[in-house]
This record gives C-alpha cells, structure tokens and sequence, in this order.
C-alpha cells in the first residue's frame, strides 16, 4: 500500500475509533478549562484525542511532524515534507454547552499542498473525506458539486463574533444581501455546509491552520474558493481571516472586504 493510501486508511479508522471513546464519554464529568478568555474552552477530552492521535501518527509515519491545536505536536515553522493539522475536536464550545455539533479534523499537507482531509460529525456519524484528486466522501459516498450560486441565492454563514462587531459593519451588509445568516460554531463543519452546498460562503476570522486544513483540501476537490478575506492566499503556518465559498459568493465578499 502507498504511504498516503495508508494515512488515507488508518484516519478513517482512528477517527471512527476515537469519535466512538467521545460517544461513550460524552455524558461522564468533563474536566474544562479557560486558555485565553471564559468563552475559549479545551477539555479533558480535547487533549486526550489530541494525545493519541499525535502518538498513533508518530509509531506509523516517524518521519512527518505535526502541527496541532493542544500543543502535542511540533514545533513548525516550515511548510516542507508532509505535515499533519490536528484539531482534536473542532466546536469545543458546542461540545461543553451542547454535546454536538463538533468534529474531529484531520489534514494532511506536503510541501504545503493539501493531500488528505477529514472531518468526523461525531454525533451524527457522519465522516466527511477527501483525498487529492479523487472528490469528497461521506461515509465513503461521493458528494456531488454544488450549484454556483451568489449571496442573494443562498445562506451565508460566519462566525458570530464576525456578525456583531461593530467595526465589521459590511459583513452585516453581506448578510443582508443572502437569503440569511447561520453561525454554527465550528469552522470545520461550516466548511462541510459549505461542500453540500447547504451555504453558499462561510467567513471568519482568526482560523488557525487546524481549523482550515481539511476546509482547504474539501474546496479544492470541488473547484470552489478558499481565501482570505482580501482575496490572497491562506496562510498555514498563521491566523486567517478565511473565506470559502462559491465562486460568485467568494468574489462578492472578497470585493466588499477590499471596499471598505
Ligand atoms: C473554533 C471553532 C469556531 C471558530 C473559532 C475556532 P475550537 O475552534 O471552529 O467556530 O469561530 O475561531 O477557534 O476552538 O472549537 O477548536
Ligand atoms: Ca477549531
Ligand atoms: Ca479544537
């Protein structure tokens, strides 16, 4: 078996693995904390994916490094070789407030080209895959493109803290021009929204490269757009301001960014 063919099969398998050790769990005490402000949490749970996920990576592929959210990984500083991002669970808040509407997420990198993505709906057991050059998956079946559509024909969503700053006024414009808003709390699984063509865009601010990894792969697989917000190119190894979306949904939010 070639070495991503591997990667692509052992993901699979440990997410299913490890979102099935959530399901069991989710109704046990949770041990929870505040890393930057009371409404930025990781949990007991957060670090122990995290943990097992990074050692299962570095018994089978000694050589890739790994970038991930709860620190287990490496130190990166390069794009070079083949790379792992790891959001042990994406949607932490909903995990702690709501017990759903989170996801494991899971991209694979080489020399800074996206190669492999997942993303695990836990609670609705929905695994959503991609691997370079073959589509994306749910459960193993082909997701069809979605219709290219603007603002005006479909749903946008973003992140609430985007929706009510005051100083991001244009974005509350954008929505004004959609059919309507939605904030689903996981950057992950809005990307995915996006892929079903359940939303025709999903912008904010301040994703981290675990938060947009398999996002990236998912829209390059579908020829849609993944950008900043002014149009240039994601960054993985910093903070984006991201956007993704439809080609039309893309450029009406990229020129209004950069009227502003
Ligand atoms: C967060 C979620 C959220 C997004 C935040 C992310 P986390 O990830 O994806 O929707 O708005 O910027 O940090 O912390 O739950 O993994
Ligand atoms: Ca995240
Ligand atoms: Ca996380």
């Amino acid at each position: 078996m070639d070495e991503m063919k591997k990667r692509e099969t052992l993901i699979l398998e440990w997410m299913k693995e490890l979102g099935k050790d959530i399901v069991k769990n989710k109704d046990e005490a949770m041990e929870i904390e505040e890393k930057t402000s009371f409404n930025d949490l990781v949990t007991n749970m957060d670090k122990s994916v995290e943990k097992e996920l990074t050692s299962r990576i570095r018994e089978n592929f000694p050589t890739d490094r790994i970038v991930g959210e709860e620190g287990y990984g490496d130190d990166v500083d390069t794009l070079d070789g083949t790379i792992w991002f790891l959001d042990p669970i994406d949607g932490t808040l909903n995990f702690v407030k709501q017990r759903e509407n989170f996801a494991l997420m899971v991209g694979v990198f080489v020399d800074g080209v996206g190669e492999l993505a997942a993303v695990y709906d836990v609670m609705r057991d929905k695994l959503y895959s991609a691997r370079k050059g073959d589509g994306i998956r749910c459960n193993g079946q082909t997701l069809e493109k979605p219709e290219s559509l603007p603002l005006s024909e479909g749903l946008l969503a973003t992140s609430s803290v985007l929706m009510v700053n005051e100083e991001n006024a244009y974005v509350r414009e954008l929505g004004r021009q959609s059919m309507g808003v939605r904030a689903l709390g996981s950057a992950g699984l809005e990307v995915v929204e996006v892929a079903k063509g359940n939303v025709v865009a999903y912008m904010a601010r301040n994703l981290k490269p675990w938060d947009i990894a398999p996002g990236v792969v998912f829209m390059e697989e579908l020829g849609m757009k993944a950008t900043q917000f002014d149009g240039s190119e994601l960054d993985m190894l910093s903070s984006n301001h991201a956007v993704f979306g439809t080609e039309p949904a893309h450029k009406e939010i990229v020129n209004s960014h950069n009227s502003q």
